[in-house]
């Protein structure tokens, strides 16, 4: 159980409640939920709509192909769960966060934000796109994961989420890990090696064997620079 820090509380909007039902059941998630760490909902959005057939989506105005989901019951979810259904209203320490393809890109910086914070409620889009008025008056942020589109903000919501919970204080088994991971320092993590020492004729770096801590800190170090060099040169003209 971890010390100081109050639960997080995570509400997940999505027409489809049964794609979270056992998300979360595994590994560093489980972990957090049991330990009262983070507490995460999905609630589905047809519970707020109030005509007959539950109708959450509409034709787009001034034509054009697929639905759009509608404003109303988004709305009435983010009032009842988060207690307000104006951005300038939310309480400070709570996320309202559309996800869709056209928000601002999910970061490190952004994952630690929702990590401090006191409830995320997590929008999930579909179809061909969520009425504007939820992105100009209602969320917070508007998020995107990638330059990429998916079918719908679930997956993304399952990304932030674990992306968020590992960051909470007492959710990994030790504090440093987060630390020392990859995009902490603005390098990827650096590459690791277990048993045997020799595997179909290819041999772990010698020096991790040797048992000299200064030298393995700084193989790491230039293992991690060369890997990053390879995979994401934009890292590294990034860093200050
Ligand atoms: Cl957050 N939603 C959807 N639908 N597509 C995406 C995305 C989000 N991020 C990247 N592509």
């Amino acid at each position: 159980m971890a010390i100081g820090n109050t639960v997080l509380r995570v509400d997940i909007i999505t027409i489809f409640p049964g794609y979270f039902r056992e998300t979360f059941d595994f590994g560093i998630i489980r972990r957090a939920c049991a330990g009262g760490l983070v507490n995460i909902r999905a609630h589905d959005l047809r519970s707020w709509t109030s005509d007959k057939h539950h109708v959450v989506d509409d034709r787009p105005f001034g034509g054009g192909d697929g639905m759009v989901l509608k404003s109303e019951p988004i709305f009435a979810a983010v009032q009842s769960l988060a207690g307000a259904n104006r951005r300038e209203k939310i309480a400070a320490g709570k996320r309202v966060v559309l996800l869709s393809p056209q928000g601002k890109p999910f970061s490190p910086s952004l994952a630690e934000e929702f990590a401090k914070s006191e409830q995320l409620v997590l929008i999930c889009g579909r179809y061909e796109g969520v009425d504007e008025r939820v992105a100009e008056a209602l969320v917070t942020d508007e998020v995107s994961i990638g330059d990429y589109v998916l079918s719908g903000g679930e997956p993304a919501a399952l990304v932030i989420i674990d992306a968020t919970v590992r960051l909470l204080p007492g959710a990994l088994g030790s504090e440093t890990s987060a630390i020392n991971e990859s995009f902490a320092d603005g390098l990827l993590d650096c590459p690791q090696y277990t048993r045997p020492p020799e595997f179909e004729g290819m041999r772990a770096p010698e020096v991790l064997l040797t048992g000299n801590h200064a030298e393995i800190a700084r193989w790491r170090r230039a293992a991690a620079t060369e890997k990053t060099k390879r995979n994401r040169p934009d890292l590294l003209r990034k860093r200050t």
